[in-house]
């Protein structure tokens, strides 16, 4: 069996967006108003995916450790914390304005072109700043506009309560992270932790993007699945080069070809406020080279802001030094809805199978939504019928599966393979009438290969149970 060429990447990502659509995983959000620019609403498949895709990160971050304690914190928070952490003042984005049809772009993605500044009539402004002003074209309407870039916030405000004045604002956070600096001292003084410990949270967050794009990449609602991890300040380099390891160990765990991670040593200059070094993990996606995920070195830069903010002593007393001293922070965060998008695009695959052209997503069986499919061979046979749902209700019990087993007897068989192709599913049982007439077992299908086996019934469970672990 051949795989035919990939399709190029911007189809791809067409037919990536078509297929989540009609298998019902990811649609956009509000679409029967039209949509709202930067949502996406995922379907059953899709928070089947986006859940395992988060188990397997709290596996190995937080129940397969010991220094780890998770959290799950308000959305809303008291505006102080804001102000605190430089979002207020600094969580900003360069925007630019086409003079002509008002669309606004990040000033950082326009396409800077040469211009005329005959026909700009820019003469005398372009010579008297000796030939430093930029241009861009705007890719909605190819007009050419002068560079005149302003800062934009990226939070979405809100006001808390009945009353809408300046003390009642607050924010839809538009990371995680704060609500894991917040509750720093609440963690010592529940859970006595030796340094180095950390704090991990999976929860959504929100920014204003300016031109949100490429289906999940950029959104206005995303996911984030964040630790804080404190050190002590000299320690800082191990533990950094510590999750740098497990980063890459999680992108395996989800079946994502590690060759296409790429890192990206963030310069000076270009990193966040609160950075001394940061790593940006870049994934091959069908649109480019683009962040999946960051480790950062926070320092003791969030903990000493809200210390000083709140007033509240953030210093931790090290037992065996005995000195009081602010932690410094280690950083892995990851993005839920980019890992999908990784995920997705990674497993998208076209081939011919029996002279005809098909579509599956290869899946890892940790991630795949429905780990196993039973169909009886035909639809209207009641015997048949009978016995493939005693397979499917023992399958559907056994731990490894975690009850993501489905039952199909919907149109022909070839039809139920092409669809359970298109969900990722590693393996389709069929009962058929030797099943039944001679006790010969059940046809097990391999999605990727189209092979067929006979297992015996009795071994069906351990025979899939090889193949799936989370
Ligand atoms: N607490 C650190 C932090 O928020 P970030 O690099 O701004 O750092 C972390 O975001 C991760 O969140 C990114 O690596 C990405 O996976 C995800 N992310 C950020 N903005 C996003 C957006 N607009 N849409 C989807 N995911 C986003």
């Amino acid at each position: 069996m051949k795989e035919t060429n990939k399709a190029p990447a911007p189809d791809l990502m067409d037919k990536i967006v078509a297929l989540s659509k009609r298998r019902g995983f990811i649609y956009r959000g509000s679409e029967i108003y039209g949509g709202l620019a930067g949502t996406w609403d995922y379907a059953h498949y899709g928070v089947a995916l986006k859940n395992n895709v988060k188990a397997i990160w709290w596996k190995r971050f937080v129940t397969d450790r010991e220094d780890i304690y998770g959290m799950d914190a308000a959305i809303l928070m008291n505006q102080k914390t804001w102000q605190a952490s430089g979002h207020v003042s600094g969580f900003s984005d360069p925007l630019v304005e086409c003079k002509k049809c008002k669309q606004r772009f990040r000033a950082d993605h326009v396409k800077k072109v040469p211009a005329d500044p005959v026909e700009h009539g820019l003469i005398g402004k372009a010579l008297e700043l000796k030939g430093s002003i930029a241009y861009w074209e705007c890719e909605d309407c190819g007009t050419t506009n002068v560079v005149n870039t302003r800062q934009f916030n990226m939070m979405f405000k809100t006001n808390v309560g009945a009353v809408e004045d300046d003390d009642s604002i607050s924010y839809l956070r538009p990371e995680t992270a704060q609500g894991m600096f917040v509750n720093f001292k609440n963690i010592v003084d529940s859970f006595h932790p030796k340094l180095p410990f950390g704090m991990a949270q999976i929860g959504k967050a929100f920014r204003n993007e300016i031109a949100p794009r490429d289906f999940l990449f950029r959104s206005r609602e995303f996911e984030q699945m964040e630790i804080e991890y404190f050190v002590k300040p000299a320690g800082w380099e191990k533990s950094f080069e510590d999750f740098r390891k497990e980063m890459h160990a999680f992108v395996g765990d989800v079946g994502l070809d590690d060759k296409k991670v790429h890192e990206l040593e963030v310069p000076d200059g270009e990193r966040a406020h609160y950075s001394k070094r940061t790593i940006d993990f870049e994934f091959d996606y069908p649109f480019g080279k683009k962040e999946l995920y960051g480790l950062a070195y926070r320092t003791d830069f969030d903990l000493s802001a809200h210390a000083g903010m709140s007033k509240a002593n953030l210093e931790y007393y090290d037992e065996e030094t005995k000195e009081r001293y602010i932690p410094h922070v280690i950083e892995p965060s990851f993005g839920v809805d980019r890992t999908v998008l990784a995920i997705l695009s990674n497993a998208y695959t076209e081939d011919e199978m029996g002279g005809e052209k098909r579509t599956y997503l290869k899946l890892a069986p940790s991630v795949a939504p429905v780990k196993v499919a039973v169909f009886p061979l035909l639809k209207n046979k009641p015997e048949l019928i009978k016995k493939a749902r005693e397979v499917y209700e023992a399958l559907k019990k056994e731990p490894a599966f975690g009850g993501a087993v489905e039952f199909d007897d919907n149109g022909n068989i070839g039809k139920r393979y092409r669809r359970q192709d298109e969900i990722g599913t590693p393996y389709c049982v069929t009962v058929d009438f030797d099943t039944i007439e001679k006790g010969a077992g059940v046809t097990v299908r391999d999605r990727d290969s189209g092979k067929q086996e006979r297992v015996p019934e009795n071994e069906l469970s351990k025979y899939l149970s090889k193949h799936h672990t989370i």
